[in-house]
């Protein structure tokens, strides 16, 4: 869970060449590096407001990676971010992120009220007493994501979905305009992925910016109207209709793009 909890922002020199105020992200010539290997290399992207969008690429491709460089929970070794025009640190408390649920520690022994109600805490600042409005928020977070009534379970107790949801309510509970999420629908059931795309939708349409690391490729036009692909290198970015074609599929996954998916794709007439 520590992952979710430091959210230092640590950011590299800026300039203005990625100054798109519109934009709820974009970024210029980021590279990242855990070793002497990059994960992501001098890569560029700009994300549309208002709209969701997809980041796809193959396992290990740098997705989570960009995540976490875009929100300063890890350093880059070069290269610029902007959240709305503006640095990190004028505009953290504008992004929630949802991390990658294998990710975080489930054995964490909280419950699912006080999951949410962190979601709060920028707002709150640490160690003022939870007044009845803030359990209110967190209340209505968690009716939205369908899990009132489950406020007292511990969050180890949970089946998959409903803990992608608890992390969801988090997110919506910090009320923010850009909602970062690494692989919502990873491993959750078929009414959980339908439940957390209407909450999505349900931003869009109140003109909030989601941005999903999503891997399913079949669901990618139905669900997203932007797509940025990558591969540690940015392998192709724009509206679903025009950039999520075969062509850059094939540049992004190489060879690795299975055939059962692509069988997928011209089913779905992508
Ligand atoms: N904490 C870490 N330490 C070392 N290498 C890492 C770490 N996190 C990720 N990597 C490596 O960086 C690359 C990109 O990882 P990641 O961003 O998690 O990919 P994706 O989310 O696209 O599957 C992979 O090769 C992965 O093994
Ligand atoms: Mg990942």
């Amino acid at each position: 869970m520590a992952e979710t909890l430091t959210l230092a922002a640590t950011h590299g020199a800026r300039t203005d060449r990625a100054a798109d105020p519109a934009s709820p992200l974009a970024v210029r010539g980021l590279t990242v590096s855990y070793g002497d290997k990059p994960a992501l290399f001098s890569v560029d992207a700009t994300f549309p407001a208002g709209a969701m969008s997809a980041i796809v690429g193959p396992n290990g491709a740098g997705k989570s990676t960009f995540l976490k460089a875009a929100l300063g929970l890890i350093p880059a070794v070069s290269g610029e971010v902007r959240v709305f025009g503006q640095g990190l640190a004028a505009a953290r408390d504008r992004i929630a992120y949802v991390p990658q649920r294998a990710s975080v520690d489930w054995d964490f022994p909280t419950t699912v009220i006080d999951v949410v109600l962190m979601g709060r805490y920028r707002r709150l600042g640490l160690f003022r007493r939870v007044s009845r409005a803030e359990r209110a928020a967190a209340t209505d977070a968690l009716a939205r994501v369908g899990m009132e009534g489950f406020a007292d379970r511990q969050i180890g107790q949970l089946s998959g979905g409903q803990q992608q949801r608890v992390f969801l309510a988090r997110a919506l509970a910090q009320e923010a305009d850009l909602y970062l999420l690494d692989e919502p629908f990873a491993g959750v059931d078929a009414a959980t992925e339908r439940a957390i795309i209407d909450v999505l939708k349900a931003l869009k349409s109140q003109g909030q910016s989601v941005i999903a690391v999503h891997h399913d490729l079949s669901t990618v036009a139905e669900y997203f109207d932007h797509v940025f692909l990558v591969n540690v290198r940015a392998m192709g970015e724009g509206p679903v209709a025009t950039a999520f074609t075969p062509e850059a599929l094939a540049r992004t996954y190489g060879g690795r793009l299975a055939a059962t998916q692509l069988d997928q794709l011209r089913l779905t007439g992508a």
